[in-house]
Order: structure tokens, then sequence, then C-alpha cells
């Protein structure tokens, strides 16, 4: 297992690229599915959930290739073809891997009119139950069978449409719900439906594909379905968690960046959060400049739903909270276990104490290094965040978890000036 080893306090200084969304990739992917022709997504990044859903879609009989971009270049082009569908069952061996394996399902019932997919199962932030995409599916017109560890779904004679109000917002059961809705032979009705700009990235590329969808970008999307879909090239957004972390790296170290191709409009409330605390932030033509202002001060934050502040930027500003004048409360509320960063900073000298989804940050003047251990993904960044800011050395151990979400990471922050290296543990 690899290890990253950071020599912190070098203020950050240049230009980072951003990749492609993880998270809009994730969901772009399974839209291949739904035609017998060729979906070529472009500016995919380079990560090992991407190569696993890869894997998924080749299980399922359908043919990915990737075009010759150099390995130098950041992000890749991947057309995805599933002119036969195989096999419809999501194996437990990748499922496991990943849990966004689990958006095969709307796409393979809406197609094939059946899918099985075995259960992805809770993880290390959460319970992160199922139900509401099995709700969803059944307003459309599936049937559900949950087996012992597994679901089976089937519309025989293909999904009817129909009208679905999520009891609470869910990105997963948004996305499963549009897939299967754009293939069904009525209309559907999705309301309190996520908003968060993957989704709206998922509706643009279903609707060059030829979908019906209204309300993209609101929590009411109403979809007619249409009887095929067709082939389309799309471009995938830029990766707001990621410019976002970049953002808290720049803070942190008393920097300054520039986030080329970072989207400001997906980012409103982590930016009103960084200039809150203090950090600069400006539109550029390229992307976004990040500047660290005097002195950090103490903010409240709480995550929630898009436009709400995402809770996959909680852990990162966090991080860049234990360094701020004066105290902070950070308050999750869409996940039950996201704290787990929390041990692991305060080894490195930060004050944070956990109250129930709260938790309380008195700024100190410094972190030191030390050797900490990545639970997540998002946690995981926190730590690196800490690591550069902190005095000494931090060794990051379970990089594999970076590895899922961040496109080069050491390569991105070295060219700004962070001493940070790989180490392979053997
Ligand atoms: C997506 O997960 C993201 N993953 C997560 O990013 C992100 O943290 C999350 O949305 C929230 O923004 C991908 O896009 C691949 P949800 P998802 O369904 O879709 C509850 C990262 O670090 N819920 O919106 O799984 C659930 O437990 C990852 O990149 C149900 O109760 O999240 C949670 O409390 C981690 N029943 C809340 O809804 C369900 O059927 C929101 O989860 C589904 C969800």
């Amino acid at each position: 297992m690899d290890k990253i080893v950071i020599r912190g306090g070098k203020p950050l200084s240049g230009r980072i690229p951003i990749s492609g969304a993880k998270n809009a990739a994730l969901t772009l992917m399974p839209c291949a599915l739904l035609t017998d022709e060729p979906l070529t997504l472009r500016n995919l990044p380079r990560l090992a959930d991407i190569d696993t859903f890869g894997h998924l879609l080749n299980n399922h009989g359908v043919s990915t290739t990737i075009e010759g971009t150099s390995p130098d270049e950041f992000g890749r082009v991947m057309t995805i073809r599933a002119n036969r569908i195989t096999s419809t069952v999501a194996p437990f061996d990748i499922v496991r891997k990943i849990r966004a394996s689990f958006l095969v399902l709307g796409p393979l019932l809406a197609r094939a009119g059946e899918a099985t997919v075995w259960l992805p199962g809770g993880d290390a932030i959460g319970g992160r139950p199922i139900d509401l995409h099995l709700e969803a599916l059944k307003a459309l017109g599936a049937s559900i069978d949950v087996a012992a560890g597994y679901i089976k779904a089937t519309a025989k004679g293909g999904l009817g449409g129909g009208r679905y109000r999520f009891p609470m917002v869910s990105v997963g059961a948004t996305e499963n719900a549009v897939m299967a809705a754009v293939l069904a032979r009525g209309a559907s009705c999705l309301e309190n439906a996520a908003r968060e700009p993957e989704i709206i990235d998922l509706c643009k590329c279903l609707v060059a594909m030829g979908a019906r969808i209204d309300g993209v970008g609101t929590d009411t999307l109403r979809i007619e379905g249409v009887r095929d879909l067709h082939g389309a090239t799309y471009t995938v957004m830029p990766d707001r968690i990621e410019a976002g972390s970049y953002a808290c790296a720049a803070a942190i170290t008393g920097g300054k960046v520039e986030l080329v191709g970072a989207e400001a409009a997906d980012l409103g409330a982590t930016i009103a959060a960084l200039r809150a605390a203090g950090v600069e932030v400006t539109a550029t033509p390229e992307g976004l400049a990040v500047a660290s202002g005097d002195a950090l001060s103490g903010i409240d934050l709480e995550t929630a739903p898009y436009p709400g502040l995402a809770t996959d930027m909680q852990a990162q500003l966090m991080a860049m909270l234990t360094l701020a004048k004066g105290s902070s409360r950070v308050t999750e509320t869409i996940f039950e276990n996201r704290f787990r960063h929390v041990p692991e900073l305060v080894r490195m000298g930060a004050d944070i104490t956990v109250s129930g989804r709260s938790v309380l940050v008195n700024g100190v003047a410094a972190l030191r290094g030390a050797s900490v251990v990545a639970t997540d993904l998002r946690a995981s960044m926190s730590l690196v965040l800490a690591g550069l800011a902190a005095s000494g050395e931090t060794t990051v151990s379970r990089v594999y978890h970076l590895d899922r979400g961040y496109e080069r990471l050491e390569e991105k922050l070295s060219a700004v000036g962070a001493d940070i290296e790989r180490h392979s543990d053997d």
C-alpha cells in the first residue's frame, strides 16, 4: 500500500488544472447502457473508480475504448458502446468496490427490462441505504425483489413511467430514476429531486442522446419517455469538489493559486464559506483565483443538499478551520459518520470536539506533522491539507482512498510548490 509523505509549511503558488468530475462521470458512464449506439465521454478523470466502473460495464457486455491521449495529459476520452447487453447482473465483487455501481440499476431495467444488483452495504461515512432508489423505480413501474444480499428489479413489457416524490433529497436515487424514466413508455414526474450540478450534467447528456427532460436544474423533473436514445459525445463537467479542495490548500498554506477550469457557478456555497473565513476568491477568464487573506477566521458551517454546502467539502473546510482565529462549528446533516478525520487532525495538534452531528473547532496557531490514516476519500484529502500546513513531516497511509477521487494529486500539488511524494510500502 502506498503512502503520501508531505513536508509542510510551503505556501502554494501557481496554476492547478481541475479534472473532470468523478461523481458526474460515474453517472454519465451508465447512460451508455441506454442505447445501442456509442456514447463518447470527454474529460473523464483518470481515477481508480472510473476504471472499476468501466470493468462493471464490460461485465455487462459493453465495450469501453479509451482514445490515445498522452499519459502526460489530464483526462481521457472513452467511447462506451452497449450494442448488446450480455448480462444484467452487477456482481458483488465489483459493487463492493464502488457503491456507484448501483447506478446501473435504472438504465439496465429501462433497456433490458431486468437487473440484478448486489447490495453495496454501508461504508465508512454511514449506512447509506438504497430504499429511495427502489421506491422511485417502483413508482415508474418496476417490480423489486429484495433477496439475501441482492435485489432483482424487473419490468416485464418495459417501464410505464409515473410520479414519485422523494421524501429526502438523494443524488444517487435521482440519477437512477432519471436514467430509468427516459426510456419509459409514458411520462414521469420526479419531485424533490436532487439539484446537484452532477444531476444537471446527467440530464444534459441524456438530452444530447435524445431524451426529453423538463425542469433541469430544479427539484421537479418532468420526463417524457422516448422509444430509443441515440449515441452522443459529451464532455464531463469540471470537478467542483476537487476545485474546492485545492482552494482550501491555497488558503491553509497562506498561498495563492489559480484553479484552471473551475466553474464558479457550481461552487457557490464553498466560495461563500471561504470568503466568510477571509479567503479571497475571484473569477478569472480561465477559472478561479484563490488567495489566503491576512488571517483565517472561524466560521459556522452546515452541510446540506445543493445549493447548500456539499458534504463532500466538509472535511477539507474543517482542516482549514483548525488554523483559523477563533472557533468554528461544523455540522454534518447528510451522513451520520463523516467525522472520521477528526481524531487524525487532533493527532496533528488540532483542537476539535465532536458532539453528535456537530463539531467545535477551536483554532490553533500551528499543526505538527504526524503519521495519519486515511479513512475515506474526503477525510484523506483533509489530512493532506493539514499536512501541507503542518510543521515537519506528515505521512498519510491508505492512499488508495485518494486515488479514487483526486487525479494525480501529488503531481498537481508539487507543481505549485508543495513538498509531497508517494512512497511505495514494500
Ligand atoms: C453521492 O452519493 C456522492 N457519490 C457522494 O460523494 C456525496 O457525498 C453524496 O452524493 C451527497 O452529495 C456519488 O455521486 C458517486 P445520497 P449518494 O443518495 O448518491 C440517504 C464522495 O466523496 N439515502 O445523496 O450515495 C443517505 O444515507 C462521495 O465523492 C437514503 O436514506 O448520496 C444520505 O444520508 C461520498 N436512502 C442522504 O440520503 C437512499 O435510498 C444523501 O445520500 C439513498 C440515500
